[in-house]
């Protein structure tokens, strides 16, 4: 007797030790679903990266999350953040990643954790630390393996870190799938056979790592077993995968898209985006995320490449402050309450679909208890009518209605019945005009005239080789000598530079010479100016300027960056030119500006330059300038942002902080963009884009973690290409006005966002038209008078609701049978 308890307690303890705790989740999966604890699962999941917000951001950011119906969120870790240099890591504030897995833990979310370690992401070098390009023999994502042993060692060290925390489901911990490489499916046809040995190591070396969870690889189609592939894309309806016992998962549905410098801003319709979400689960999904669902901030250099923007709020439904993006966010709530009422029958139910014509389908999910349907319409211009089931149902062109019940349409994504709120900018009272001092970036005349260096080589060098990535700068210089019998000499002398730098200044014997600008993606270019040169001795620099490393494509990570030559010197004498090449000389390099180096933004160092600083003679439009002011934190808890337009190019800190590059100059073409967004048919990221003539980025994020309320905070710009600094202001933003545009027999919810709604601008039930801001009564309106039934109910609220009804605003026979709309205004 006492040996068989013996044999029962240790195999309860083996139980314990393979699934790591009492509490453990079982995570798997059948053809049709994710499954925890043996039951098939809707998952609705979204996308937040940790180090695009302060971690003090992340509760109210999860919480929101929650509230918008989500039950999981995805991240990628991101591994040049946390391995700045080989073996010395680093998950201190925003990169602690195990605080942000426990943060979505506390809320009872689970989480979907994307190690990549590629991860693209729009994130400086896709994610890979530029240290590992510079090993020897190194090739990214292929067959090799001081790149391999490196993935391992770092994937690995993630695994790990969470293990001992115990934040796998199967340790009773959230993480209820990981993710292993990147859309390495869209790529793998450029490696060849190894690029197929390649991703069948990745699934060996994450399954020996043994999680007690499924791995996922995205965009990759007949993953290697037990991987499961997933769909990425504006649309999955239409995916299928490979792999018939894979359920149908989407890990990224894209809510808009992001900015590059020059850009216009996306914009995806709340419409288009709900529509893709409920065909991706009228055709048998069962896992989809928002990818963003916080964009955020790409603080200090980790934005990607090249020229991805400071701002990455990818018009997601928690904008980059994390304030609600309605009506996207509130809108998708209201299909995920329904979408999760009818898990049920979407997981284990039968499906039969009914083709109704003209692209009208019905799909009934149906088990004993409960059947759910769709009727879903993808004719991108035609409304339709259609019977089912004995019912009439009008349809609007592409749009989904969800039927929990079979029965009463409960929503249709093209119906929109969540308030538009407009964001505006608050000026602060404080402070009013900023007082700056300024200073040169020191000693630069001494590298531009002397050409002095911290390295020498013969040739051109390619910059991230070199800097290793510290810095966004690389000075290359060199001197040439030309006497009188140059055959190249003459009176027209020119500069030639082939060059991939992002940004090229170029100095002759201290002079500037000029520069070029990358637009059009037109990253491969060549350079020419007239130059002056002297007999003897003349001295060349050339600052070559990073603006985010690549993150995609086959081979990226090896592509050319700074000055790779030939540099020449072209003399015209009539109908001959004449060429010197430079190319081979002995070059001097000098990683970084000197200013970046005694590091003049930071708090620390303030003290110790001090004198340097001048408040005199404020320069506008000089190059290579650094300002610094001091400015008291706008009161309040709304979020702070930082107006620099007016500047030109460059990085700008708070408090020693890095809020990211800056480019208020950079505008996007007068060219692509429509007064009228129409949500039907296929969106692109071009669609519907607006600020077209406008900077591609005005306003900064400085999150109130990097100001102190009390006592002074100090503003830092190094201003690469010139540009004034007295016209820079900080703001708060707020929800300044609320529109609406609801459906008769719905509900209508009023909100400024914690503040007062102060006054009604417009309200009529009945056939009002127009766009928020322009709105117009029609031919017939409700008896009442709208606008005192709706101040009534709001004014002076944080919130209100109203029933979208003829009881509420009185009926109108004039309207006759067509379906009645209130229309409302309010300001806050
Ligand atoms: C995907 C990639 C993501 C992100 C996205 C665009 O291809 O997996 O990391 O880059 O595109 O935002």
């Amino acid at each position: 007797m006492k040996m068989k308890q013996f044999n029962l307690l240790s195999l309860f303890l083996i139980l314990i030790n393979s699934f790591g705790s009492a509490n453990s989740t079982i995570v798997s999966h059948d053809e049709r679903a994710i499954t925890i604890d043996g039951q098939r699962r809707i998952l609705l999941s979204g996308s937040i990266h940790y180090p695009r917000s302060t971690s003090d951001m992340w509760p109210d950011l999860i919480s929101k999350a929650k509230d918008g119906g989500l039950d999981t969120i995805e991240t990628y870790v991101f591994w040049n953040a946390h391995e700045p240099s080989r073996r010395q890591y680093d998950f201190s504030g925003n990169l602690d990643l195990v605080r942000f897995i426990k943060t979505i833990q506390g809320a009872g979310l689970y989480s979907v954790l994307r190690i990549g370690p590629y991860v693209c992401a729009e994130w400086n070098y896709g994610g890979f630390p530029v240290w590992l390009h510079n090993m020897p023999d190194m090739k990214f994502r292929t067959i090799n393996p001081g790149f391999m042993n490196e993935m391992q060692n770092f994937t690995t060290k993630i695994v790990n870190m969470m293990k001992e925390e115990s934040l796998f489901a199967s340790q009773g911990g959230p993480i209820i799938l990981a993710q292993i490489e990147n859309e390495y499916g869209n790529v793998i046809s450029s490696y060849g056979a190894e690029g197929k040995a390649y991703i069948d190591w990745c699934a060996n070396m994450a399954n020996s790592l043994d999680i007690g969870v499924p791995w996922i690889m995205c965009q990759q189609p007949h993953a290697p077993q037990p991987m499961i592939e997933t769909c990425n894309g504006f649309y999955c309806d239409q995916y299928k995968p490979s792999n018939p016992s894979s359920p149908k998962m989407w890990t990224e549905n894209w809510t808009g898209w992001f900015k590059n410098w020059g850009g216009k801003h996306p914009y995806r319709t709340a419409e288009d985006l709900a529509f893709s979400v409920a065909r991706f689960f009228q055709t048998g999904g069962t896992f989809q995320n928002y990818y963003m669902y916080h964009g955020g901030t790409n603080f200090g250099r980790v934005a990607g490449g090249p020229y991805i923007t400071t701002s990455y709020d990818y018009d997601a439904p928690l904008d980059e402050y994390g304030n609600l993006n309605q009506p996207k966010w509130g809108h998708l709530k209201q299909l995920h309450t329904l979408l999760k009422s009818m898990e049920k029958p979407l997981t284990y139910g039968n499906i039969s679909t009914i083709d109704l014509g003209n692209s009208v389908t019905a799909t009934v999910y149906s088990t004993n208890e409960k059947s759910s349907c769709f009727i879903g319409n993808v004719n991108a211009t035609a409304d339709a009518l259609v019977n089912f089931k004995g019912k009439d149902y009008n349809v609007p062109a592409w749009s989904v209605s969800v039927l929990p019940d079979c029965d009463k349409e409960a929503y249709n994504t093209a119906r929109v019945n969540t308030q538009t709120s407009i964001i505006t900018e608050d000026s602060c009272d404080e402070p009013e005009k900023l007082k700056w001092t300024w200073r040169p970036e020191f000693t630069t005349q001494k590298t531009i005239l002397k050409g002095s260096g911290d390295l020498i080589a013969k040739g051109l060098v390619d910059q991230k080789d070199v800097t290793n990535d510290a810095s966004d700068y690389l000075w290359y210089m060199t001197r040439v000598h030309l006497d009188k019998k140059d055959p190249i000499w003459s009176r027209n002398m020119s500069l030639r530079v082939h060059s991939n730098a992002h940004v090229l200044h170029a100095y002759a014997n201290g002079k500037y010479v000029g520069n070029e600008i990358v637009r059009d993606n037109k990253f491969d270019y060549r350079f020419e100016k007239k130059v002056n040169l002297v007999h003897g001795t003349n001295h060349l620099a050339l600052l070559s300027v990073s603006v985010g490393l690549q993150n995609y494509g086959p081979f990226f990570e090896s592509g050319p960056t700074g000055i790779n030559g030939p540099v020449k010197l072209v003399g015209y004498k009539g109908d001959e030119t004449i060429e010197k090449d430079l190319s081979k000389h002995q070059w001097d390099y000098k990683i970084g500006l000197n200013g970046f180096n005694h590091k003049l933004f930071s708090m620390k160092s303030a003290g110790h330059h001090h004198r340097k600083w001048s408040t005199e003679k404020l320069p506008a439009d000089r190059m290579l300038s650094w300002y610094k002011a001091n400015f008291k934190a706008p009161l309040g808890k709304d979020p702070v942002i930082v107006d620099l337009n007016g500047l030109g190019k460059g990085e700008v800190w708070i408090n020693g902080q890095s809020i990211g590059r800056y480019w208020p100059s950079f505008n996007s073409s007068d060219e692509g963009c429509t007064e009228e967004c129409d949500y039907r048919g296929e969106y692109g990221s071009d669609k519907c884009a607006f600020m077209c003539g406008k900077p591609t980025q005005r306003w900064y994020h400085v999150p109130r973690s990097f100001l102190n309320d009390k006592g002074h905070n100090t503003i830092t710009l190094f201003e690469e290409m010139g540009g004034d600094p007295s016209m820079v202001k900080f703001k708060t933003v707020v929800t300044g006005r609320v529109c609406a545009k609801a459906h008769e027999h719905n509900k209508v919810e009023l909100s400024c966002n914690n503040r007062p709604i102060s006054a009604v601008k417009f309200a009529s039930f009945g056939n009002p038209s127009g766009q928020c801001g322009s709105f117009a009564a029609g031919s017939c309106e409700g008896a009442k008078d709208a606008v005192k039934v709706v101040a009534k109910e709001c004014v002076g609220k944080l919130n209100c609701t109203m029933n979208v009804s003829s009881h509420k605003f009185g009926s109108n026979l004039d309207c006759g049978d067509s379906p009645k709309r209130l229309f409302v205004e309010v300001e806050c």
